[in-house]
């Protein structure tokens, strides 16, 4: 369920017309509903709440600090991957103690910041991480609270780009090392090895490939939980969500979502994990990013030009790969409305931004609306690795972002000027 639907012709944010905040903010705008992210937290809080447990936002998905404080106000905890993103949690007021830090490439400077500020756990993904934090920690003497990244070598069955969870890639210790590994961790003073971690993949759409992970891995978190006295086992993020409702349900209307008959809900994820993990008596930790966030956020653009070519016709608007990379990067779909309802046959279409590239597309042969110079579209589902994934190319300003609430909206990023982007370069005096 979101929050995001048409009332009468214009297009709604709870109870915001989009409309009227481009009047204000222009485009290109991210605009976020915090009812959605309060909803879609609950859901998974609820869904959890027969264990033990902690919902830590992946913050990777979505950063903005007040998308943060909604998660913060919740009780949430936070699964970051920097020392950017724990400094983050901080600025929108989070505790720290609530922090799981994971990632393959932690510098000492972030490990010691991160020992500094007492975060929950480290989900260390090498031995020689493991031996990192302990040398760190010894420096300062502290103990540093470890889990490893078990790799339980499952298909996720996701797009190739955001598949973890088998040998093929990066991350986490194959999971026939895990257990040696955690031997020669316990020989390291400076570490308490607190628990497990796990994660498969991103955007998951059937719950089969997580019940396959938490059985393979129960046998051996259950042992390795007696032996060192762990206190949790995280079983990662990676829910993924409806972006093409008619996809998902044949003749569901988006703004009717969800009426999905195949993805996976937080009830039939929960129904499948608890009683596996019940029995275990572990703190069950859970790190989703895109299930809380995506389809809270949408970006909204304005049609600059119509271009019918020979073959096609081009909708050029003034949001680009550089404000939502998902289509160029991962071939991904994000539905497309108009802010405006109207009648009329569709056309099929392609709509792009004015960077220089083929791949700045955000949709190839779809039917669309008849749209026309100064009309406004909005890419729905861009809460999660929208903006986050930004960047400046073509010298491009980032988009402003907006949280919507009830009737009340607030500008949550400014708008970047231009010259900020050049404001840290310097031409030097050989060349002056
Ligand atoms: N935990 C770990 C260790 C992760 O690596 C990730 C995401 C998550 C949790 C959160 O996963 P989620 O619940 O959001 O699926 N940029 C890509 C997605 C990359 C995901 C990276 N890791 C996209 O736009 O689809």
């Amino acid at each position: 369920m979101h929050d995001f639907r048409y009332v009468g012709s214009k297009l709604y944010c709870e109870r915001v017309s989009v409309e009227s905040l481009v009047k204000r903010h222009g485009t290109p705008l991210y605009v976020y509903s915090q009812h959605t992210l309060a909803d879609h937290f609950a859901k998974l809080d609820a869904a959890l709440a027969p264990l033990d447990h902690l919902v830590c936002f992946a913050l990777k998905a979505n950063s903005n600090l007040a998308v943060l404080r909604t998660i913060v106000n919740l009780g949430g905890g936070f699964d970051t991957v920097s020392e950017g993103e724990l400094r983050r949690v901080k600025a929108a007021g989070g505790d720290l103690r609530k922090c799981v830090f994971a990632g393959v490439g932690k510098t000492e400077c972030e490990i010691e910041f991160a020992l500094r500020a007492g975060i929950y756990c480290f989900n260390a993904e090498s031995e020689p991480e493991l031996r990192r934090i302990n040398k760190v920690a010894a420096r300062l003497k502290k103990i540093a609270p470890v889990a490893v990244r078990v790799n339980p070598n499952i298909d996720a069955h996701t797009h190739a780009k955001i598949t973890t969870g088998t040998y093929e890639n990066k991350f986490g210790i194959a999971f026939e090392q895990v257990e040696g590994v955690y031997a020669r961790a316990s020989r390291l003073k400076n570490l308490r090895l607190r628990g497990l971690q796990m994660h498969i993949g991103s955007q998951l759409t059937e719950v089969k490939p997580f019940e396959l992970a938490v059985k393979k891995v129960l046998p051996l978190v259950t042992k390795l939980a007696r032996k060192y006295d762990f206190e949790f086992f995280s079983i990662g993020g990676g829910l993924g969500i409806v972006y093409d409702p008619a996809l998902d349900s044949g003749d569901a209307k988006w703004w009717e979502q969800p009426k999905a008959k195949k993805i996976l809900t937080p009830q039939s994820y929960a129904n499948t994990l608890v009683p596996l993990l019940k029995p275990l008596g572990l703190k069950i930790l859970m790190e989703p990013g895109r299930f809380i966030c995506g389809n809270a956020g949408i970006l909204v653009t304005r049609v600059e030009y119509v271009k019918r070519t020979g073959k096609k016709n081009f909708v050029i608007v003034d949001a680009a790969m550089n404000d939502l990379i998902r289509p160029a990067f991962y071939d991904s779909y994000h539905q497309i409305v108009p802010l405006t309802k109207q009648g009329g046959a569709p056309v099929s279409s392609d709509v792009v931004g004015p960077i220089c590239e083929s791949g700045d597309y955000f949709c190839k042969n779809r039917p669309l609306p008849k749209v026309g110079e100064g009309d406004h579209l909005a890419l729905l589902s861009a809460g999660a690795y929208g903006f986050v994934m930004a960047s400046n190319y073509n010298t491009r300003a980032q988009a402003a972002e907006v949280l919507v609430s009830g009737n009340k909206s607030a500008v949550v990023r400014a708008r970047q000027e231009l010259p900020e982007l050049w404001a840290g370069e310097s031409v030097p005096k050989w060349l002056k």
